[in-house]
């Protein structure tokens, strides 16, 4: 058995769990910046590394606390190292050196996308299924196509050559006047909606298996925003056709449920492509976006392998991931030491952890 204390701050959540053998949560404490990024419409990077550093020490205690543990009881600790933002990255990893080094811990820095892929580890009654697994990783920052053919051991096999899933429900909601963060608002809105209200396009990728959102979100744009003059030259004419605005007869709710329909069929099609051209036995869907019902109610009808996704509370960002993931590679001899740095772009692939 190993207890791990994870740390977790690569965007705007501060996060510290306690995870016993990489499937138990003994404490998973969350505390969102939510509230404080509202106002700029999207993660306001600075703002973000400054609530961490304030927040981060009183959260790990509390993790500590309601485990009814002390530093004495842990195994290892593990910090994200990447991807995200460098500043709140580094705000975890000091604080975790820190830690590690007065303690005498290892210290495990992991990989934020192989987080969400052990968040399926954690769910109740989880039982993992053979490898291959197909891991499809749909969250703000990231759309990743993964086929794990061991643990640890990923082949990257598409992704989104634009923007994230997260990321296209967050503009368009921004673009609706929704408040963010915009894929569970949109989700909100489109209960209401007519999704045929509007025929938006479904990216093709044929051939590959890779994702595209910006065809979509450019359609949204045209349908729903009032375009700007083709004559707008000025400086500031540039700038109102950069902040667009709904137009008058637009209903929200429909914009919103066709855009979602849009989305969730493209995700659902290329991973179920996926997953026969891979002959998988699972496919694990995570991330913030894995909380979407329609997303998972498509690939649970279309998919001829069981599907599994996380809790809702697991699949937005958290600790209790990290430390999952950092239990794995605890068993195979993975240790990163006190001097390695924060990694703002790191994919998952093969050999993820190689210099
Ligand atoms: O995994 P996550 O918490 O952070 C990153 O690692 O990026 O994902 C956050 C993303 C946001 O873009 C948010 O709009 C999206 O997940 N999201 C959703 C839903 N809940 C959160 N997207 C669609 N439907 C939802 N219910
Ligand atoms: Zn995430």
């Amino acid at each position: 058995m190993t207890a791990i204390l994870a740390i977790e701050t690569s965007c705007d959540e501060t996060a510290a769990a306690i995870v016993s053998s990489g499937t138990t949560i003994r404490s998973n404490i969350v505390a969102s910046q939510i509230d404080l990024h509202a106002q700029y419409g999207g993660v306001f990077p600075e703002v973000a590394s400054r609530a961490h550093a304030e927040t981060i020490s009183a959260v790990a205690g509390r993790a500590l606390d309601e485990a009814e543990m002390t530093c004495a009881d842990l195994d290892a600790i593990a910090v994200t190292q990447g991807p995200g933002l460098v500043g709140s990255l580094l705000v975890g990893i000091n604080f975790a050196k820190g830690l590690a080094l007065a303690t005498g811990l290892p210290l495990l820095g992991i990989n934020h996308l192989e987080g969400h892929a052990y968040s399926l580890w954690l769910a109740p009654g989880f039982s993992e299924a053979e490898f291959p697994i197909l891991a499809l990783i749909v969250s703000g920052g990231h759309s990743e196509l993964l086929v794990m053919r061991a643990h640890g051991v990923y082949e990257r096999i598409g992704g989104t050559i634009d923007d994230a899933a997260g990321e296209a429900f967050d503009k368009i909601g921004r673009l609706l006047g929704l408040p963010f963060p915009g894929g569970p608002n949109i989700e909100r809105a489109a209960q209401s909606g007519a999704l045929d209200a509007y025929s938006f396009p479904r990216a093709k990728t044929s051939g590959n298996y890779d994702f595209s959102f910006s065809g979509l979100k450019t359609a949204v744009m045209r349908a729903a925003a009032i375009q700007p003059s083709a004559s707008a030259r000025s400086r500031r004419e540039r700038r109102a056709a950069r902040t667009a605005q709904l137009r008058a007869d637009v209903n929200i709710n429909d914009v919103a449920a066709a855009f979602q329909d849009a989305v969730t069929d493209s995700l659902s099609a290329t991973t179920c492509r996926a997953a026969k051209d891979f002959a998988v036995n699972a496919v694990y869907l995570s991330g913030g976006v894995s909380a979407n019902q329609m997303l998972r109610n498509k690939l649970a009808s279309a998919l001829d392998v069981p599907l599994c996704f996380p809790p809702l509370f697991l699949c937005t960002d958290n600790a209790a991931m990290i430390g999952a993931a950092a239990h794995f590679r605890y068993l195979a001899g993975h240790r990163s030491g006190l001097d390695f740095e924060a990694r703002a772009s790191w994919r998952l692939s093969e050999d993820v952890y190689a210099d």
